[in-house]
Formats: structure tokens, sequence, C-alpha cells
């Protein structure tokens, strides 16, 4: 940033013998001097006394002239640092407007107006150019030393105002980059906030959920053991009751025969022996529903600990998944596979095939009646492989996305979805010291990124 000063002048006047003058004053034969100077501290080591500044001075003679010059020195980025204008210029511009049309190229170009008489009272030039503190005036006939003192003052002035502005400049850049780092450090600081209030509250959910599961978990054993002795005692009571009907023909007495069949009409016992069979099939499908859902409870909670662990091709399993959930598939959605080799990962593979299933089923329920794309991608990553499966179907809402892992959160019709895939991946994925996360637009698809390490180290 330590330029040069910069003793560049512009002398506008239409009077050439001016032009001589200024030049006498500006720019006088300095060469020799110099080198007199430098012998005379190199033979008596004294430093060299202070020199007059030496400028480089440009001549016009017109107010037209004066700005092309100075348009060719914007232009090559070698400014003037102030220029003499004269008043009256009868060709042409005059002072007033040349310095108008100056400042228009060069707001801070430094100007002397040079005058022996003017055309306009001081006062209407002043109101006119309206730029008092880049204006001097300097009176016909002038002094050497005025004109001499005036140009380095005002190219001092010229410099001083260049530096301020460059570091000006510096400084706003420095705030700019200031302000950016900060904004960064403040969306970084709502996005872990954010992450950490979403993580608590799943932690908090999956206690509850395994206190549910586990206040569930006996009442459910015993239901569905009744049913099934129900079941096996019925069939036997069912046995019982046609042998006495088939014994019925045998009794003697006709009145008593006619009262067994009026009350058998009445209390419908052919029905009853149709209906409490499929009464009892139907109980023991839906406690073996909810019989899944503690299951799928207990796995996002991971309170079940009865798997073990092993070293799995995580390939081999979403194949396998695929293969399974194939006919689900088959009338929504082409699958498109971006493998890379993958190392066998420590893992539970049964419930990672379980995650990949609900990820895949989500990814086809999401799609509208055209037919979509569901791609499964995989790699490895330092520590860790990570596995993404993405969709190109509805999406989901922002205000949507921040529940999804909730259990029971669903937007499916019901009947159609319980909600707890997601819940219950995300427990398994969190079991596995891994992370599970979704990027989604809605309208234009939805990627879910499940990231594994490929060492339980601490397991
Ligand atoms: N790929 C996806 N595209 C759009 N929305 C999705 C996607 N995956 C999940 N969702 C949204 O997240 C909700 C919760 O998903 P989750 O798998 O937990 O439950 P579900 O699919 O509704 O029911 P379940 O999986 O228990 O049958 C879904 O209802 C759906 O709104
Ligand atoms: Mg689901």
């Amino acid at each position: 940033m330590n330029k040069p000063p910069n003793r560049r002048v512009l002398l506008i006047d239409d009077t050439p013998s001016i032009h001589d003058d200024f030049r006498k004053i500006l720019m006088p034969a300095v060469e020799s001097n110099q080198a007199l100077d430098a012998m005379e501290s190199a033979l008596f080591g004294e430093t060299a006394k202070p020199q007059a500044q030496v400028f480089e001075l440009h001549s016009a003679y017109g107010g037209e002239e004066g700005l092309g010059l100075l348009t060719t020195a914007m232009a090559e980025k070698r400014p003037y640092a102030l220029a003499f204008v004269d008043m009256r210029m009868p060709q042409g511009w005059d002072g007033a407007r040349t310095i108008e049309e100056l400042w228009k190229v060069a707001p801070d170009l430094q100007v002397v107006v040079c005058t022996a008489y003017s055309d306009y009272s001081w006062e209407d030039l002043l109101f006119r150019l309206h730029a008092h503190e880049r204006l001097l005036i300097l009176k016909k006939p002038f002094d050497n030393i005025e004109v001499q003192q005036m140009a380095n003052t005002l190219a001092n002035k010229w410099d001083m105002a260049r530096r301020a502005s460059l570091q000006t400049e510096q400084l706003e850049q420095l705030v700019e980059q200031r302000t950016q780092a900060l904004q960064l450090e403040i969306d970084e600081r709502k996005h872990l906030e954010s992450q950490l209030v979403q993580s608590e509250k799943l932690a908090s959910l999956g206690q509850l959920a395994a206190g549910v599961a586990h206040e569930i978990n006996n009442p459910v054993g015993f239901i569905s053991s009744n049913l099934s002795t129900l079941d096996s005692y019925f069939n036997q009571l069912q046995q019982m009751l046609e042998a006495y009907q088939h014994s019925e023909a045998f009794i003697a007495a006709q009145d008593q025969r006619d009262q067994l069949q009026a009350l058998r009409t009445s209390l419908e016992l052919d029905f009853l022996q149709e209906d409490i069979p499929i009464l009892i099939r139907e109980s023991k499908d839906g406690i073996g529903r909810v019989v899944q859902i503690v299951k799928d409870l207990k796995n996002f909670s991971r309170v079940d600990n009865d798997q073990t662990w092993q070293f799995a091709n995580l390939q081999h399993g979403i194949d396998s998944t695929l293969n399974i959930v194939a006919s689900e598939l088959k009338y929504k959605a082409d699958v498109v596979k971006h493998y890379a080799p993958l190392p066998d990962i420590e893992c539970l593979a049964s419930q990672l095939n379980q995650v990949v299933m609900n990820l895949v089923i989500n990814a086809a329920q999401a799609m509208g009646p055209e037919r979509g794309t569901i791609t499964i991608s995989n790699g490895v990553e330092d520590e860790n492989i990570w596995l993404e499966v993405a969709d190109n179907g509805c999406g989901i809402a922002p205000e949507t996305v921040q529940k999804i892992f909730d259990p029971f959160f669903t937007t499916k019709p019901v009947g159609e979805g319980t909600g707890l895939g997601l819940s219950l991946s995300y427990g398994i994925v969190k079991k596995h010291r891994g992370d599970i996360s979704v990027s989604s637009e809605p309208g234009k698809g939805t990627t879910f990124r499940v990231v594994l390490p490929i060492r339980q180290t601490a397991a």
C-alpha cells in the first residue's frame, strides 16, 4: 500500500506563457542539484537537505483538452492529484464548466482556480460547484511561492485523502469478513441447538417408549398366551358340542328334544360355533400387531440387547431386503444402485436390514401416481461407511421434518402407517453409534443418509 506520493499536476490555461511560468515553479531543473547534494553528503557524511518537491506537470490549453488528459490518466490508473484551472477561457468551456466536468471523472481531484477577474461572483462560483473543500482560489498575478505551496499542500492532501479512503475500504472489508464469520458461527450454533433439542426430545421419547413397552409387554404376553389356550379349549368344546348334537336324536322324550332345538335356535348356536374361531383369530392377529409395536418401541429405545454383533456386508443386506420388498416396489419405482466397494462392518445385521426396509418402503410410499426412482448409494468415509436412500417422491414439508423421527408420527391414512418406521430406524442407527439425517424438498424428493462406524470399538 506504500505507493509513492502522487505529484501529477494538470494545468488548464489558454495563455501559453502561464505554462512556462508554472513549469519553472513546479519543475525546476533539480537533477544537477540532486547530484551535488549526493556528492556533498558522501563527502561530509551529512544527510541531504530536504528538497522542494518535484511535480509532473501536464499542460492543456482549454477545458475540453484538459478533460481528455484527465480521462486518459484515469483510464491508465495514473490520476492527477490537482489541477490549476484558469477561470476565464474565452474559447470553449470556461473555468467553472471545466471544473464541473473534471469532477465528474475524478471527484477527488484538488482544484485551484486561477483568475485575474471572473465572470462570476465568488459566492456564485462556490455555490455552483458546491465543493468548497476541494477548491482553492489563486489570484493573478501570483507569487511563485504561493503556487509552490499550494501544489505541495494540495498534493499531500490528495495523498492523505486517498490513504484514508483505502484504509476505510480495508476496514469495511474486515468488518464484512468478520460479519460473515459471525453469521456462519450463529448459523452453526442454531443448527447444533436444533440438533440437540431433537436428540434430547428423542432420548426422552425413548425412555417413555421403553416404559410403555415394558408395561404393555406383560399383559400382552398373557393375553396372547390365553388366546392360544382359549383357541384350543374352544376346539375341545366344539368336539363335545358336536358329540352332544349327535346324541340328541337318541333322546326318547319329544318335548325334551324340542326344548333343546328351541334353545339352540334362540342362542344361534351354529353362528356362535362359526364366529367364535373367527373372533379368536382376529384377536390373535391384533395382539400380534401389538407385539410387533412393542418390539419396535423397544428397538427405538434400544433396550433389547439380545442380538449378537457380527461383521457383515451391508450391500448383501440391502440386496436381500430389496428382494423381500420387491413386490411393494414393483409398481411404484425403479431402483438404481450406486455401490462402492465396502468393508464388512460390525453391526446387528438384521436390524440394519430393517432400517433399509423402512427407508425403501417410505420412499416407495412417497411416490405419486407416476412411477419414480429410488437411488441407493453407499461409500466409505474415514472410519465410517455411509448409505443414502434417495427418492423423487413428494418430499417433506419443512415444518414436518422435525417430527418424522417421533414415534407414531405419520402422515399416512389410518391403517396404512403406524409412524414407527423412522423412529425405530433412528434407534437402531443410534445403537450402532451412527447417524441418520434427512434432506428434502417438497415436490422434488427426499434423501435419507445413514452413517455407520465400521467398527464398534467400544463394543
Ligand atoms: N421418503 C419419504 N418421502 C416423504 N415423506 C416421508 C419419507 N419418509 C418418511 N416420510 C414422512 O415421515 C413420516 C414418518 O415415517 P415413518 O416411516 O416413521 O412412518 P410411516 O411410514 O408413516 O409408518 P410406518 O413406517 O410405521 O408404516 C411419514 O408418514 C411421512 O410423512
Ligand atoms: Mg415408514
